[in-house]
């Protein structure tokens, strides 16, 4: 894509040795990286591997325990994220950190008070304005953060970091949030920057984003650099090879369906979204036992609305929700789960899991008010142990021990203890929302082979998803279509299936 290999040129970057140590894990074990003007490096590496760790030494946050970087040839030290931005340094996290009640114009000057604070405000509006046109990076400067979606507030990081002069950036896992538009969007915005000589490094788990927009790669696994490849000369499955250590089953094998009793049955629903506003007009569906319903679709077109009505966390204004062929419409939360309703909710670090509390007790959280996990009405601890123990070891869950407190897993690892936890108390039905999102190759196959033995166990699962080649390897039927009887299809037309026609959540 460039002539960023050429070795004459100085590096921008160059990183030598680091490493980063926590209590109980090494995060980053000699690690070396080069990067040079023009280029765009893909870090890659299982959940867990220690990308962030690495990044956050380069961007200022975390102070590495051993190594030296150098920028621009200088060997510096890099105390703080003020001393990454002096040197050009910026950093996109993979949890945002603007200040929802700002404006976007507030936002990007933030901590950069030079200048009296009104009198710079007006000035940094028009100057956004032009950044945003020149990169294509479309934000209204006036607008509030929580008015934005999630691609918005990336621009708005992303516009940040240029307007402070960065010509080092680091994307960490930035398409895992964005529809596949906008991931092309953000690509356009790379190609950009790399042709003004700046670098990027992105973290992601995508393949085929790696092959596309990438120069080169480098492959972190349980902290070391296990390879450093030209793009050209690589490809998907050698890639996910070396970061899992084994072969990767991009396909899936699945048996026909044996479809049972119907699960969940929703009749013409209706719900609003937070803001008031429409967000499910009139859905009708029904899943059955041993079947996988796809919603296809881009996010922010009900889905969310859905999963929750699915599962009682949202009122339903109108229709009717069966469980079991039980009414449920606007039942509480807990005649859901003790209906056997499980869920795997799109925002799993606020919804999903207590970070203060240890992986063994966020393990627990469903299981805990019957036995075995308690009895009389008190908890079990060494069988919370135990049951913990197990389920770790079934959905490798990478942790220094069952009593570590779950922030301190790497997101991938604190994902699949959520899985874990819901799969493991599904009594029936399971809503999954982005079950894989930003999880590694080799986590995401364990997971979509957990949602088919699932399948295969008689639940339903009612599976929302943006990745089309996960709907159409779990939901679309294999060999035949729905039998009849087993009908399937929205009574009313106002579905979206995988394998049907597209059709936004908008009904
Ligand atoms: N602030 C922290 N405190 C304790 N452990 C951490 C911290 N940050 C990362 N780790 C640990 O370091 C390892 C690497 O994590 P991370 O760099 O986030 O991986 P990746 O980004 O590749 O998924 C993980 O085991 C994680 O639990
Ligand atoms: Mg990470």
């Amino acid at each position: 894509m460039t002539t960023a290999l050429n070795k004459k040129e100085r590096p921008l970057v160059k990183m030598e040795s680091i490493s980063k140590h926590f209590p109980g894990v090494t995060a980053n074990d000699r690690v070396d990286l080069e990067l040079y003007p023009g280029q765009v490096l893909a870090l890659l590496g299982e959940n867990g591997a220690g990308k962030s760790s690495l990044m956050n030494v380069l961007a200022g946050l975390y102070r590495p325990d051993g190594g030296d970087i150098f920028i621009r040839g200088k060997r510096v030290e890099i105390n703080s994220p003020r001393d990454a931005s002096n040197l050009g340094i910026g950093m996109v996290h993979q949890n945002f950190m603007l200040v929802d009640t700002m404006t976007v114009a507030e936002n990007i000057i933030l901590g950069m008070a030079d200048l009296p604070f009104i009198l710079r405000l007006e000035q940094v509006k028009e100057e956004v304005r032009l950044l945003s046109t020149r990169y294509n990076l479309q934000v209204d400067p006036d607008s509030y953060i929580w008015q934005l979606s999630v691609g918005e507030q990336q621009r708005v990081e992303i516009l940040k970091l240029i307007y402070r002069g960065a010509d080092i950036l680091i994307l960490d896992e930035p398409t895992a949030v964005l529809t596949p538009q906008e991931a092309l969007d953000l690509n356009q915005v790379i190609r950009r920057m790399i042709s003004e000589g700046k670098a990027v490094i992105f973290i992601t788990h995508k393949m085929e984003e790696v092959i596309r927009f990438s120069d080169c790669v480098r492959v972190l696994n349980r902290g070391r650099l296990v390879a450093v490849k030209k793009t050209a000369e690589t490809s998907p499955g050698e890639l996910a090879r070396l970061m899992v250590g084994r072969e990767v089953l991009f396909r899936l094998e699945k048996e026909p369906p044996d479809y049972g009793e119907k699960r969940l049955e929703l009749i013409e629903v209706r719900a609003k979204d937070d803001r008031g506003l429409p967000a499910l007009c009139g859905v009708s569906f029904c899943i059955r036992s041993g079947e996988i319903l796809g919603i296809a679709g881009v996010a922010g077109n009900g889905q969310r609305q859905l999963a929750e009505v699915a599962t009682g966390l949202r009122k339903a204004t109108g229709g009717e929700i069966f469980i079991n062929n039980k009414d449920k419409t606007n039942s509480k939360p807990i005649d859901f789960i003790t209906s056997g309703v499980s869920h795997i909710p799109a925002d799993r670090m606020v919804m999903g899991a207590v970070g203060d509390m240890s992986v063994a007790y966020n393990l627990a959280m469903k299981g805990y008010r019957s036995p075995p996990l308690a009895g009389f009405g008190l908890l079990k601890p060494g069988r919370i142990m135990d049951f913990a123990r197990r389920l770790i070891k079934v959905f490798s869950i990478t942790t220094p021990t069952p009593d570590t407190f779950i922030k301190f897993l790497s997101g991938g690892n604190i994902q699949k203890a959520i899985l874990a936890r819901e799969i493991e108390a599904c009594g029936g039905l399971l809503v999954a929302v982005y079950p894989s999102r930003g999880l590694d190759v080799g986590a995401a196959e364990a997971v979509r082979k957990r949602l088919l033995e699932q399948r295969r166990a008689g639940t339903a699962v009612l599976l929302i998803s943006e990745d089309l080649e996960e709907l159409l390897s779990l939901a679309a039927p294999p060999f035949r279509p729905c039998p009849p009887g087993a009908d399937n299809g929205p009574a009313s037309g106002t579905g979206a299936l995988a394998g049907s026609q597209p059709h936004p959540l908008g009904f």
